[in-house]
């Protein structure tokens, strides 16, 4: 397989990713935790779904695009936060919400990214989002949401599945920990992509060095490197309890999103905490094992506060025809992490570009075989149920 043009759909887009990769990075983007479990239910429940089709619906003008959070997007899909997105490219962030902006989608920076969120609320037009995590000490997470607000971002997310942090052993395998050390696992890794290197670390190590998280609190930017900081201020959110939503609610004018929501009971927290809505996400399969699929806890959540708040889904996002069964479950929009993550790494922003197009068309033709013209019209009704249940098949 060659390059983008060898890229039909986002499992392609993968392998291109596969090979450009260092293998550290690689299995970083792409793999879970422990036995990967989550992982693996997160593609089964979307691919479990079977939709009807719907005949002779008159699908001239089909409206892919909705509202979400007062706005319009092109459609009902955003860009996860994912951090070190800038190692799949170089300034790989730029590249995603760049591409984000021509779809008309929103993009989220992650806390952990690499590229400054000035440059990208400087660079990248579109709709911006921010995700953080709570750091121990607050003060360090409230100085970088006042950063975030004072550059314009419209949307903070608050990430609130890692618990105390999840076992990676891959990365440990592999020799890709953080902070990160030349080793006997990863330097042969590294030399056998010497493009890898020379496309994407040499212009950092030229224009400001080691590759920094440029949007961790000052003085924490070098955490990559393994510089001298006190861990115990910049262990995240171990401490961290639904005051802090309250917190974060006077701190952000803006739209507040709660991220890593499972339960019923929390999604409704999230709400009387003054949330905006919440993202119902196992981190992609990457934080609790035991996790079910977002999808499957979705009907509960709609269930319990989708009148009064915007639902959105993650984890495992990979056809056009995974938006379409999410929406017709309740969900208000989607996100996805992997499937832009693998084009950026495979063709920088025309990479990122591609996957978003493959997805869109996707989505438009599962929306032509359901028979809906809009948004509002993908209902529960198009999925398929045993005779007299009301759960999938
Ligand atoms: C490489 C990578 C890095 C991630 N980093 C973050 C992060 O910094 N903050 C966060 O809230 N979620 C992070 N996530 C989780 C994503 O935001 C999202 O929940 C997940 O990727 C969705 O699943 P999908 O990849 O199957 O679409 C990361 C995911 C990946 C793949």
């Amino acid at each position: 397989m060659g390059g983008l043009q060898d890229c039909f759909n986002i499992a392609d887009l993968r392998e291109a990713a596969r090979k450009r990769l260092p293998r550290g990075v690689f299995e970083f983007v792409d793999r879970g935790v422990e036995d990967e479990v989550s992982l693996a239910n997160n593609s089964d429940a979307f691919r479990r779904i079977k939709l009807w089709n719907k005949v002779l619906v008159d699908l001239d003008g089909v409206q892919l695009g909705t509202d979400l959070l007062g706005s319009p997007v092109g459609l009902p899909l955003a860009i996860s936060p994912t951090g070190l997105a800038g190692l799949c490219w170089h300034e790989g962030e730029l590249a995603l919400a760049k591409a984000a902006a021509k779809a008309k989608i929103p993009y989220t920076l992650a806390n952990g990214s690499i590229t400054a969120m000035e440059k990208i609320a400087k660079g990248a037009g579109g709709r911006l989002w921010f995700q953080i995590y709570l750091w121990r000490e607050r003060e360090l997470t409230y100085g970088v949401v006042r950063r975030a607000r004072d550059c314009g971002f419209e949307t903070l997310i608050v990430t609130v599945d890692t618990g105390l942090g999840g076992n990676r052993e891959h990365n440990r395998r592999n020799g890709f920990g953080l902070p990160f050390k030349f080793s006997r696992r990863n330097i042969p890794d590294f030399a056998m992509h010497p493009g890898w290197v020379l496309r994407v670390i040499l212009p950092y190590l030229r224009e400001s060095g080691f590759p920094r998280h440029e949007n961790y609190p000052a003085g924490y930017e070098n955490m990559m490197a393994g510089s001298a900081v006190k861990k115990d201020k910049a262990m995240r959110g171990e401490n961290s309890t639904w005051a802090d939503i309250d917190k974060l609610r006077a701190l952000w004018p803006g739209h507040l999103l709660v991220k890593g929501v499972m339960r019923p009971e929390d999604a409704i927290r999230a709400v009387e905490h003054g949330a905006d809505g919440v993202i119902i996400s196992n981190h992609g399969g990457r934080a609790l094992d035991s996790a079910p699929a977002t999808l499957d806890a979705l009907p509960g959540i709609v269930d319990a506060v989708g009148a009064r708040t915007s639902i959105i889904l993650d984890s495992g996002i990979r056809r056009g025809g995974d938006i379409v069964k999410a929406l017709a479950l309740g969900a208000k929009s989607v996100m996805m992490g992997r499937a832009t993550l693998y084009g950026v790494a495979a063709g920088g922003e025309a990479g990122a570009s591609q996957a978003i197009s493959l997805l869109r068309d996707e989505y438009r033709q599962t929306m032509g075989y359901v028979g809906c013209r809009s948004v509002s019209e993908i209902s529960p009704d198009i999925i398929v149920r045993p005779h007299g249940s009301n759960q999938p098949v």
